[in-house]
């Protein structure tokens, strides 16, 4: 079985737990969950906290294997230093043998069907932009904007230039999709492509390096379903496009 779900930024208890998801009895290590990005479970500055290591150990407890992609909101520098692993056909950090982070642009073969995964996203609440703690007016800069109540983030403590995917990740993907003939049964991202974007928000959000990349994914890969997360809302987009938010949904 797979099932699906979006954005948890480390919100997990009530989501997760039997009442919520009571499925989770029918299932086993050969079963999986796959959050669409947005994880938030490796987060803190430093290594994994006690709160972090609970969370990561109780899913590694789980009747199921954690798999997820990346979103904006994770840590990337902590997040790109776990362990790389080749697993079913791609590569995956691993965070616990069961709790796994599927890399951008691999493809993964599980329960029988061909999965694309592609995590990042650019930053939306971020109006206040990128503090660097380095820039000498770093505080009289947190101060105004803290007083304004203006969302900001702070390079390397709360934002990742790494949250928009590199030139050679998309080579990779490239690759990837191409030594699979460009068909996927799933395409799971945090973002979408550019055109869907702007079906779920006119004019609202800006395309950038990744929703364009997913255009190309949109327009040259044959695919079943698409699952993405990001935006917050729970969304047929098209017949094949869906944003997910707090559901929980089986997708085999
Ligand atoms: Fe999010």
């Amino acid at each position: 079985m797979i099932y699906v779900t979006g954005d948890t930024h480390a919100e997990f208890r009530y989501r997760f737990n039997t009442e919520n998801f009571p499925e989770q009895r029918q299932m086993t290590k050969d079963d999986f969950l796959i959050i669409c990005g947005d994880f938030g479970g490796i987060w803190d500055i430093g290594w994994e906290s006690k709160n972090e290591k609970y969370w990561l150990d109780w899913f590694e407890s789980r009747p199921y294997t954690l798999l997820f992609v990346d979103g904006n909101h994770e840590n990337f520098d902590r997040l790109y230093g776990y362990p790389v692993k080749e697993w079913h056909g791609g590569l995956v950090h691993e965070i616990r043998p069961h709790v796994l982070h599927l890399m951008r642009g691999q493809v993964f073969e599980i329960d029988g069907k061909k999965i694309f995964a592609f995590g990042g996203a650019r930053s939306h609440d971020i109006d206040g932009g990128i503090l660097s703690p380095e820039d000498p007016d770093f505080k009289k800069k947190k101060h105004d904007l803290d007083k304004e109540h203006i969302c900001y983030r702070i390079d390397h403590l709360s934002w990742w230039e790494r949250e928009l995917a590199t030139e050679e990740e998309m080579e990779e993907a490239y690759r990837n999709l191409q030594a699979n003939g460009n068909e996927a049964d799933f395409v799971i991202t945090h973002c979408c492509a550019t055109s869907t974007q702007t079906l779920l928000g006119g004019s609202l959000f800006q395309p950038d390096a990744v929703t364009d990349f997913l255009e190309y994914v949109k327009t040259h890969v044959t695919y079943k379903k698409w699952f993405f997360g990001h935006y917050h809302d729970n969304r047929n987009v098209s017949d094949k496009e869906i944003l997910i938010y707090e559901q929980i949904i089986r997708i085999s």
